[in-house]
């Protein structure tokens, strides 16, 4: 068969030499109409001409009408091959919801064939429950014309597999045609293998975070036992010594006045070291948070702060009683964050005045402390080796609550949060 490229027929030459030759025919049958009469050859050459013309025109369009259709099977066979291929489902409907193609990725995740989904209604592959609302929402979206959507927005769809398996999908649908002969494409993704991902990941997110607050517990613990027995054994010892001190220098003679001083000397370093001794029991883990309650311990926390700082603090604390009910490893979590926070405020804010909240209503806790300093930047919080806003956060959580660091409307930083009073672990 004879190809003739169509961008050669729209060759300026081509088409001027068609058109002189439509003026010459066109200009022989008229001299043939006026003339034909006197000159029978005249008149019989152009209706043999005029007939050449005429066949040769339906031949062309013969010809092209075939090279045409075969080309529309060409793209239509293009097509089919695409969607066969296609990684994800596709499915197509027509205006009864009958399934008229189903591709194979399709037959995969429906574990069904071809042959046996095609003429079958879509309803088949929809969990029972969902029938109805899929069948309004098809026609909804044939009513609103628009030509493809995402389907089920931001909840999650679920289909149904030939052997009677759920499984989630997320979809997409597109419609063409007219009403009367529209037909719905949905093209759709089973999303069972992110979906176990995700909760893989979840389940490490939870272990993890039982870890951290597990290896947090047994330190808090060990640093308890280690205040506990400088406090109280080394705290006696000392005490016990100062008294024997006391003692002794009660019946120095008076006379000696170097030994005099040099039992002074002693009492002063012995006072000292009762200083040391409570300094690194309650740096370690102040008792009071356990004997006397959160309130009291913050309390201390700030205003020794506030005196080896030199920043100048306020604290507002509820009133008595109002952490009776709250859980001892809330209160350990809360003081630590609260601890962190003013240590973060020495260490980086350049602030001159803190404040600190602690507050305990229906069944929460909550705290705030604030500086008016330089102010967290953007990004200070998730440096990589930074750990102290991290851990806080990360033990909040634990706890069922949350914690938010921001810039303070007075231009310094403000960490706030809010725990639940009791909590039994990870929310
Ligand atoms: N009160 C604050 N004012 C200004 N910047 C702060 C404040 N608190 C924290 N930052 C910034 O956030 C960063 C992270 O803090 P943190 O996680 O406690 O780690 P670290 O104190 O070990 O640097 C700090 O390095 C600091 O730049
Ligand atoms: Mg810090």
């Amino acid at each position: 068969m004879i190809t003739v490229k169509r961008s050669v027929l729209r060759h300026p030459a081509v088409l001027a030499g068609g058109g002189a030759a439509v003026a010459a025919l066109l200009a022989a049958n008229t001299v043939a109409f006026l003339r034909g009469i006197d000159a029978p050859w005249l008149l019989g050459t152009v209706i043999l001409v005029d007939m050449l013309v005429v066949s040769l025109s339906v031949a062309a369009t013969l010809w092209a009408v075939a090279v045409w259709g075969g080309q529309s099977d060409v793209s239509e066979a293009r097509l089919a091959a695409i969607v066969e291929s296609a990684m994800d489902p596709i499915i197509t409907v027509d205006a009864q919801q009958t399934i008229v193609l189903f591709n194979r990725a399709a037959e995969l995740a429906f574990r069904c064939s071809r042959e046996q989904a095609i003429g079958v209604p879509l309803e088949r592959f929809i969990p029972q429950r969902f029938r109805a609302a899929h069948r309004g929402h098809l026609e909804g979206f044939d009513r609103t014309g628009e030509t493809s959507r995402r389907m089920g927005d931001s909840t999650t769809l679920w289909a149904l597999r030939a052997d009677g398996e759920e499984f989630p999908i997320e979809a997409s649908i597109s419609q063409a045609g007219e009403p009367s002969s529209r037909h719905f494409t949905v093209i759709l993704r089973d999303t069972t293998p992110r979906r176990q991902h995700e909760q893989m990941l979840l389940r490490q997110q939870r272990e993890l975070r039982e870890l951290s607050a597990r290896v947090l517990e047994a330190r808090e613990d060990e640093k308890t036992r280690i205040a506990r027995e400088l406090h109280d054994e080394l705290g006696q010892l000392l005490t016990a010594l100062k008294m024997d001190l006391a003692w002794l220098r009660e019946r120095l003679p008076a006379a000696d006045g170097e030994l005099a001083a040099r039992a002074a000397t002693m009492g002063a370093l012995l006072d000292r070291t009762v200083a040391s001794t409570r300094r690194i029991s309650a740096d370690l883990r102040p008792l009071m948070l356990d004997d006397l309650g959160l309130a009291d311990a913050a309390t201390w926390l700030v205003n020794d702060f506030a005196n080896r700082s030199g920043i100048a603090c306020e604290i507002e604390v509820a009133g008595d009683g109002a952490f009776a009910g709250v859980d001892g490893h809330v209160a350990t979590a809360i003081y630590r964050a609260v601890q962190e926070s003013l240590t973060n405020i020495a260490k980086h804010a350049r602030a001159s005045h803190a404040w600190v909240a602690l507050n305990a209503a229906d069944g929460q806790v909550y705290f705030e402390v604030e500086d008016d300093g330089r102010g967290i930047a953007a990004g200070d919080a998730d440096k990589q080796r930074a750990l102290g806003l991290k851990g806080m956060r990360e033990r909040v959580a634990y706890l069922g609550g949350t914690l938010e660091v921001t810039r303070a409307p007075r231009g310094g930083t403000r960490v706030s949060a809010r725990v639940p009073a009791r909590s039994g672990g990870a929310a």
